[in-house]
């Protein structure tokens, strides 16, 4: 049976990072279930769509079958999308912002459901998102929900963005997280939240070794 650790916490919580980093310290599969629906969204965006664009219902029927049928392979660095190599455009403000409006579409993640629980299939897997712990694998015998301040997510994801070679400025970062939060925790379908029994971590002070020490303690307190 595959141990899973789910990771959920709002954007910027340093999420992808603590949960790279505990995958490989477990020997453990890795799940970022947000790179999902940045790749819907990355359709959308390529098909013309825009952040204003109105979702009727043939706009959601589009999208959940673009969440079936999404041809992407995971390497161990990239991500391949129709024989593209996405992963870094992906991480662009814009791509997140669309896939935050998407994920409030309840058909898009029904189709996203089976696929995420495919990954649990070697001996453990670290799965990052939103509801890894309250949809995803309700079962999980270790759930974290990884917090910190605006201002400090804000400050992470500059440094990831000018890291990565997008511009970025901290007031549009303020209110991009600000209007993200607002979506994804207000959302009727799997809003954003502890899930039951999850052991929440702000990590507004701690380091990304510290953080990763603190999840690493817990784990051993549970399975060990
Ligand atoms: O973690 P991220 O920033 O890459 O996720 C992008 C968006 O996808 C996020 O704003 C909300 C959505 N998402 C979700 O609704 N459920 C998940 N399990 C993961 C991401």
């Amino acid at each position: 049976m595959t141990i899973i650790i789910t990771l959920d916490g709002p954007t910027a919580s340093g999420k992808g990072a603590v949960a790279a980093a505990l995958a490989e310290h477990l020997g453990f599969d890795y799940l970022d279930s947000g790179a999902l629906y940045r790749l819907v969204a990355w359709q959308a965006l390529h098909a013309g769509w825009t952040i204003d664009t109105p979702f009727d219902d043939e706009h959601k029927l589009q999208l959940s079958e673009w969440a079936r049928h999404l041809n992407v392979v995971f390497t161990h660095q990239h991500i391949i999308l129709n024989d593209a190599d996405v992963t870094s455009a992906i991480r662009a403000e814009a791509v997140g912002n669309m896939a935050s409006k998407i994920a409030a579409v309840s058909s898009v993640r029904t189709s996203l459901l089976q696929r995420q629980r495919g990954f649990a299939r070697g001996k453990g897997l670290v799965a990052d998102g939103r509801d890894m712990g309250s949809v995803v694998f309700p079962d999980a015998p270790v759930k974290v929900f990884l917090t910190a301040s605006s201002e400090i997510r804000a400050e992470r994801r500059y440094k990831q963005l000018i890291n990565k070679g997008f511009s970025a400025n901290m007031r549009d970062l303020v209110a991009d997280l600000n209007e993200r939060d607002e979506r994804d925790t207000k959302r009727i379908h799997a809003p954003l939240k502890p899930a039951q029994g999850a052991y929440v971590l702000d990590s507004t002070d701690l380091t990304l070794p510290q953080t990763v020490a603190k999840i690493l303690d817990y784990y051993a307190s549970i399975v060990a």
